[in-house]
């Protein structure tokens, strides 16, 4: 697997994430750690190191918090990992009754950022986040406090650099200009069926049925500052890999053609869902979120693959429904 250096950072991270939403068993509340969940995570953490996989995401939330202990467990049990692989988590969602009586809220309040980075690292078993990423922007925000945890959080090691996630480009510049040291990644969904990032970029000054609101200058703006570009669920959660019959025309005509050039190269079809994505020349890092080992190598091997203009081409036109404007 190749890998790449995440701009102003001394971070070499795989070009694809291993995403761990999935691990921990589900958003139940309250619901034990069973072995099975652990020798889950220990499998795919394992997988990723044989594919040469580096770059962990987890989020505070993630199965409550149990995605980040049995991540953090297997972790533990594997002494002198920590400083070969890259750990990013995220903060600012917040569950209902917590504390009780309270609504599901953001928080990017100083004490919420602060406590919920003090969480994932007893849970992670680690000291330190490589990248800190605020989840999903809490209208409530202020821009000095953020800056004041990030700076607290830097100052004291227990997270290196810090990024965002579902910002726009606004919300990005607005948040920079609080801080001292550059944003470092924005984790946006990214795929061959959510592709207003694409989208976007061809729409302009043209009658499109639906334009893509909110993604005017987000590429733009992360490339002309550096900030890393990471893509959720970039396989559309497996909708255009299993039986498409009930689906729209565009998706079944999409995963005909993401099979057929995944079937002339004689590898997986996420190969090629992946590959899609990293064919854009702003190094977009998709964030896989299976939990499953053999999926987890199908998806790597999207590293192989280097579509043509004309094929990245037909599975967008494909995906979106109609020919280029
Ligand atoms: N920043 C955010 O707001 C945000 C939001 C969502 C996710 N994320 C991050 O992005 C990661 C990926 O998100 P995602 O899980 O939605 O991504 P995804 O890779 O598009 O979907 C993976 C999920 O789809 C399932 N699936 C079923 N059939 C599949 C198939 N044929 N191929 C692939 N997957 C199939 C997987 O199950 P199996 O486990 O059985 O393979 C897994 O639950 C997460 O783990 C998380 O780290 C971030």
């Amino acid at each position: 697997m190749r890998k790449q250096l995440i701009p102003h950072t001394d971070l070499s991270v795989s070009r694809i994430c291993a995403g761990c939403m999935g691990l921990g068993g589900g958003w139940e509340k309250d619901t034990p750690i069973t072995p099975d969940l652990e020798k889950q995570a220990a499998a795919l953490l394992d997988k990723a190191l044989e594919l040469g996989i580096n770059f962990f995401d987890n989020a505070n939330i993630y199965a409550r918090g149990r995605a980040e202990e049995v991540f953090g467990r297997a972790l533990a049990a594997r002494p002198g990992l920590r400083e070969q692989i890259i750990i990013q988590s995220k903060c600012g969602i917040r569950w209902a009754d917590d504390p009780p009586g309270t609504p599901q809220r953001f928080d990017f309040s100083y004490e919420n950022i602060l406590s919920t980075v003090e969480g994932s690292l007893r849970r992670l078993h680690t000291d330190y986040l490589d990248i800190l990423l605020l989840h999903r922007p809490d209208v409530l925000w202020e821009g000095e406090e953020i800056a004041k945890a990030f700076a607290e959080l830097k100052q004291s090691g227990k997270a290196r650099y810090f990024g965002v996630s579902n910002q726009n480009r606004f919300q990005m510049e607005y948040l920079q200009s609080f801080l001292p040291d550059p944003l470092v990644a924005n984790q946006l969904q990214m795929s061959l069926l959510h592709n207003g990032f694409a989208e976007v970029g061809i729409s302009f000054n043209q009658h499109v049925a639906a334009y893509p609101d909110g993604w005017e200058g987000v590429l733009e703006y992360c490339r002309l500052k550096g900030v890393g570009l990471q893509a959720w669920s970039p396989l559309d959660r497996g909708a255009l890999n299993g039986d498409t019959a009930n689906l729209p025309a565009n998706v079944q005509k999409t995963a005909v053609l993401v099979e057929q050039y995944a079937q002339a190269r004689s590898v997986p079809a996420e190969a090629v869902q992946l590959a899609w994505l990293l064919k854009h020349p702003a190094q977009i890092i998709p964030v896989t979120g299976t939990t499953r080992p053999d999926r987890l190598a199908a998806c790597s091997r999207a590293d192989e693959v280097e579509l043509s203009r004309e094929e990245w081409y037909s599975l967008f036109a494909s995906a979106r429904g109609h020919e280029m404007p």
